[in-house]
């Protein structure tokens, strides 16, 4: 059988097919993995406690369950959801937003890949518009979802060196140009995979620039706050007409019901509801269903802060801490500063092996990790030797034995490889 162009691109082995692939090998297989790739979130207990609770009071409440099951909701997702939304940005945020600037979609992921799709490519005039990425490293997901090639440019961050061990990326705004040719603006805050949450004076920036350039700024939230705050600093939540933001129940400890939430303009709104009518015909409601309740009565703030965000931010130092204990300190590695997110993006100076032989010599020792070319998608200078110096580490998911030998081997293998 051919493939036609789009079906060729879609099926190339992309950096997330190779992940998630080796993600499924890795749960299949039955000997000790040490599984620090992938995006899985970590099993709290309170939160599985509290899913099951909702779980069992949908099961038990009359009808709701063969109600839940029964129904196709409508392009939009599910109303009730999204007018809880809307009430609930409205009263703690004191956005001016309705019900139809809100949809829900069957994750984030596929909204991603409606949205930039929609905006960006090939316009009807013949011109090519692209998404501006203002830093990479950047969330490895949105890489190959252009139906067209080359559908992202983006721009090498500046270096603030906190410390002999941390570091922290910033945008680099002298170098940030919005040409003709940008149709939307794209970030993820806090950023996977490095753990960055932009500060609030660089997401103010963004918010101008976008404005100023009558073009979109999309704002990828998925780990943010309100919920499911795997956020250690202070950061606002912005929102207002010309931005799209983009949340998931995903990290909050439900990747598998498939839930996103897409805020925007109501024009956008509509636009995602038709083209996801297509793809999709209906959006998931499990997800809606658990969680209206804990959105109607803010509940879900709480619930986040107190057992989502210390959860994450203890095992962030304990993993830290592990690098410290195992890596020499002769080595010149640099953690990013862990502010949010379950990820620790390590940048592993000079180092004289390229982060995807580190990665491949690992899966030889069953611990997996993400190298890190695979988040640099959209730069001009692609000689730039970072980006074959940097890894990936999901340190929530797996026991905390797991990230402590994981992170042994690790080191192991990175002392090897400096010694050449
Ligand atoms: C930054 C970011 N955005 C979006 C997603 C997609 O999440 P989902 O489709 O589960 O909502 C992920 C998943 O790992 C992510 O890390």
């Amino acid at each position: 059988m051919e493939f036609s162009k789009f079906g060729k691109k879609i099926t190339n082995l992309s950096g997330i097919l190779e992940l998630m692939d080796d993600l499924g090998k890795a749960t299949r297989e039955k000997k000790k993995n040490f599984m620090l790739g992938g995006g899985n979130p970590a099993h709290i207990p309170e939160m599985q406690k509290l899913f099951r609770k909702r779980m069992v009071e949908i099961l038990n409440n009359k009808n709701e369950y063969e109600t839940l099951i029964i129904s196709y909701d409508p392009p939009q997702g599910n109303l009730k959801l999204i007018d809880t939304l809307a009430d609930f940005f409205k009263r703690e945020f004191k956005w001016n937003i309705t019900n139809k600037n809100i949809k829900t979609t069957n994750g984030s992921q596929p909204a991603f890949f409606i949205l930039f799709n929609l905006i960006a490519g090939q316009m009807s005039d013949g011109r090519k518009k692209k998404i501006l990425l203002p830093i990479v490293p950047e969330y490895i997901g949105y890489m190959d979802q252009g139906i067209e090639d080359d559908l992202f440019v983006s721009v090498k961050p500046e270096f603030e060196i906190i410390d002999n061990h941390t570091f922290k990326y910033h945008i680099d705004f002298n170098k940030l140009k919005v040409t003709d040719e940008i149709a939307a603006i794209c970030i993820s805050r806090p950023t996977n995979p490095t753990g960055n949450v932009i500060t609030n004076e660089e997401q103010d920036k963004l918010i101008k620039l976008a404005e100023e350039n009558k073009i979109p700024l999309i704002i990828d939230n998925a780990y943010g706050a309100p919920f499911p705050k795997i956020m250690f600093t202070d950061a606002n939540l912005q929102w207002n007409n010309n931005m799209i933001l983009s949340m998931s129940l995903s990290k909050l400890g439900l990747p598998s019901i498939r839930t996103g939430i897409i805020i925007a303009d109501e024009k956008i709104i509509e636009a995602l509801g038709r083209a996801d009518a297509i793809v999709s015909l209906a959006v998931a409601n499990f997800g809606p269903a658990i969680m209206d309740p804990l959105i109607k009565d803010s509940s879900i703030i709480d619930i986040s802060k107190k057992y989502v965000t210390p959860y994450y931010k203890e095992r962030s130092n304990q993993a830290i801490s592990f690098i410290k204990k195992y890596f020499d300190n002769s080595i010149p590695y640099y953690i990013h500063k862990s502010e949010g997110t379950f990820f620790l993006w390590i940048w592993l100076k000079d180092i004289p092996v390229k982060s995807k032989e580190i990665y491949n010599r690992l899966k030889k020792r069953d611990v997996i990790i993400v190298p890190g070319e695979y988040f640099f998608t959209g730069l001009k200078d692609e000689k730039w030797k970072h980006i074959d110096e940097c890894i990936r580490i999901n340190f929530g998911a797996a026991p905390l034995e797991d990230v402590e030998q994981g992170i042994k081997i690790i080191a192991e293998e990175i002392k090897k490889a400096y010694r050449g």
